[in-house]
């Protein structure tokens, strides 16, 4: 699968509440700023197909609002649950601008989120 590199913000811009949720090419994605720096995940849970950025992220993880599912942004894993793990994707700072690797196919229905 071919992927693209995508200008996302500056990063001195990105919100001080330590997540941002925005779409490109098509994909939901989570950007979050932990500990250990930004990570960027596909904003949909694998349990039943929430978008996960109206959760509360602690301790480098993020917990699903609808029924609780906790994923580690680094990662990607399902920590506490059986679920499968969320898609990770590249993210890199050029520039003082925050890029992100997103693939050039658009998600499946099983990596987009129900959006109520
Ligand atoms: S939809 Fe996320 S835990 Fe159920």
């Amino acid at each position: 699968m071919s992927e693209s590199w995508h200008k996302l913000i500056a990063e001195n811009e990105f919100p001080e509440e330590g997540k941002l949720a925005t779409k490109i090419a098509g994909w939901h994605v989570l950007v979050a700023k932990t500990d250990d720096g930004l990570h960027a995940v596909n904003d949909r849970c694998t349990h039943q197909a929430a978008l996960l950025s109206g959760g509360r992220i602690r301790r480098g993880a993020i917990m699903c609002p609808l029924h609780g599912a906790r994923f580690e942004l680094e990662t990607g894993r399902c920590i506490g649950g059986t679920y499968r793990d969320l898609r990770t994707f590249e993210l890199r700072v050029e520039g003082g601008e925050i890029e992100i690797c997103i693939p050039d196919e658009a998600p499946r229905i099983d990596e987009t989120p129900v959006q109520g």
